[in-house]
């Protein structure tokens, strides 16, 4: 125990020391750099890239690092909010994570890039962004592989190996690599079981499972400790927005695995692709000839329609959290030539935003008892959807859904359920709160009014 407290503060001393190295050198870089530079950014330069908006933005930003990767690069994390460093009760938490496959290089540049937008126009009073960060804790990491990065980035010449580098540095796919948690819902839907935080209570397993690579780790510990809404998992190699599940119920390599969110998924997956005119051009041709693009529709696909993914991250995120991610394949080309890279941000710029605005759709709100006390871990249920969400530590909630009526269930063991009725426009999200009445009050009013009863009836009857 005392030991695990020492690595935790060696870990954090470790961190201030990168962070006022790569602050220094930002320093004498200039805080005022407002241009965005669209060039790919080497391990030291990403850091320096974040520190530098950090410096343009100090009031709505912060930098923090999830953990390291195998060879020891910190797997580093720029938040952008009003609060920077803390969970507003009510506001939904984003993440965007690049770079998984270290030689998928595109989603790590556009991150950064993002990261630098957003500080400039906050500053320059854009209504819209202003509105966003104020409303929203957005947090970016622009490469989840360091390692394959700097590997992929290695290679001499301008023709990168499309394999190069995808991996960690112990040649673990980043991607295959999580709990495989569709094995599990399969047959819960099925034989019955839970239908979400499927890896509730496991936390000890996860940390000892030898298998799970250290990145992988720390990704699995920040989504299980920060009330996440929505993801995107950026990639590249081809152009589309793939949605859950990723892996097939039947092993087929191809078929269409719908998951109980399959309506909101298409929606979220497409408010991505139809800002950007390349992903959502019903003409564009396949990236290679031999591309089997058939499952594509709008510039979005089901995973498991395209190909069979087990041990994805999008699945994981859904399955094991409250939080939807989709995976968006940015690019034909995974490490394209630095002078592309201006193209790609152009492409996805509004794609990017708009991605985020989603996390303001569905239904929100608190949960609490009769007394105004927040309920946490209740479950939040919508009829028709076999996939329950649970509140946050301040009984805040957050429901995605696509317009419609529905009807939403809040219910925790030792409480009185309670069902409501609501009307879901395209956006904003819905307010609903939920007051729960404790079983033992409910047990005291029967009493009470028994004892009513009782009073009433003999004085009526004068016994
Ligand atoms: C403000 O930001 C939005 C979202 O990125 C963008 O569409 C709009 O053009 C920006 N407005 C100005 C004046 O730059
Ligand atoms: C949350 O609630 C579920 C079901 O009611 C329970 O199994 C789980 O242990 C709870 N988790 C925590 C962290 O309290
Ligand atoms: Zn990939």
């Amino acid at each position: 125990c005392t030991s695990s407290i020492l690595i935790l503060k060696m870990k954090q001393f470790a961190s201030l020391v990168l962070f006022g190295t790569l602050a220094a050198l930002a320093v004498v870089r200039g805080a005022d750099d407002q241009e965005i530079s669209y060039e790919y950014h080497r391990y030291e330069e990403l850091g320096k890239a974040l520190v530098s908006v950090w410096l343009q933005c100090p009031s709505i930003t912060r930098i923090y690092t999830i953990g390291e990767s195998f060879e020891g690069r910190e797997l580093l994390v720029l938040e952008i909010s009003d609060n920077p460093g803390v969970h507003e009760p009510g506001e939904p938490e984003f993440k965007y994570i690049g770079n998984m496959h270290g030689n998928e290089a595109v989603g790590r540049e556009l991150i950064i890039y993002l990261a630098q937008y957003l500080c400039n126009q906050y500053q320059q009073d854009n209504e819209t962004i202003i509105d966003l960060v104020h409303n929203t804790r957005i947090h970016l990491m622009p490469s989840m592989n360091p390692d394959g990065f700097e590997k992929a980035a290695s290679q001499s010449g301008e023709i990168r190996d499309w394999f190069v580098g995808r991996s960690n540095a112990q040649g673990v796919d980043l991607n295959r690599n999580f709990p495989d948690l569709d094995r599990i819902i399969y047959i819960n839907e099925r034989e019955g079981g839970a239908n979400n935080h499927l890896l509730q209570n496991m936390k000890k397993a996860v940390d000892e499972n030898t298998k799970l690579a250290p990145e992988t780790k720390a990704v699995i510990h920040w989504i299980m400790d920060i009330p996440f809404v929505l993801s995107a998992n950026l990639h590249g190699g081809d152009v589309v927005a793939n949605y859950p599940y990723d892996e097939t119920r039947t092993d087929s390599a191809h078929e269409y695995s719908a998951s109980p969110d399959d309506v909101v998924f298409k929606s979220l997956a497409r408010a991505y692709s139809m800002y950007n005119p390349v992903m959502s051009d019903p003409h564009r041709a396949p990236c290679r000839k031999t591309d089997d693009d058939t499952s594509f529709t709008d510039g979005i696909t089901n995973g498991g329609a395209w190909y069979s993914v087990p041990g994805g991250m999008q699945d994981f995120n859904y399955l094991s959290s409250n939080c939807f991610e989709i995976t968006l394949e940015l690019s034909c080309d995974k490490f394209p030539s630095e002078d592309a890279l201006k193209t790609y941000w152009e492409q996805n710029r509004n794609s990017l935003v708009s991605y985020i605005e989603q996390v303001h759709r569905g239904v929100k709100g608190f949960v609490r008892d009769l007394q105004g006390n927040p309920i946490s871990n209740a479950s939040i249920s919508v009829e028709g959807i076999n996939h329950d969400l649970t509140t946050a530590n301040d009984g805040d909630y957050w429901r995605l859904l696509a317009p419609g009526n529905y009807k939403v269930a809040a219910s925790a063991p030792g409480y009185l359920t309670v069902i409501k009725k609501v009307a879901v426009a395209f956006s904003p999200a819905t307010r609903v709160d939920f007051e729960l009445e404790s079983l033992v009050e409910r047990k005291e009013e029967e009493k009470e009014e028994l004892m009513d009863w009782w009073k009433m009836m003999s004085e009526t009857l004068n016994f």
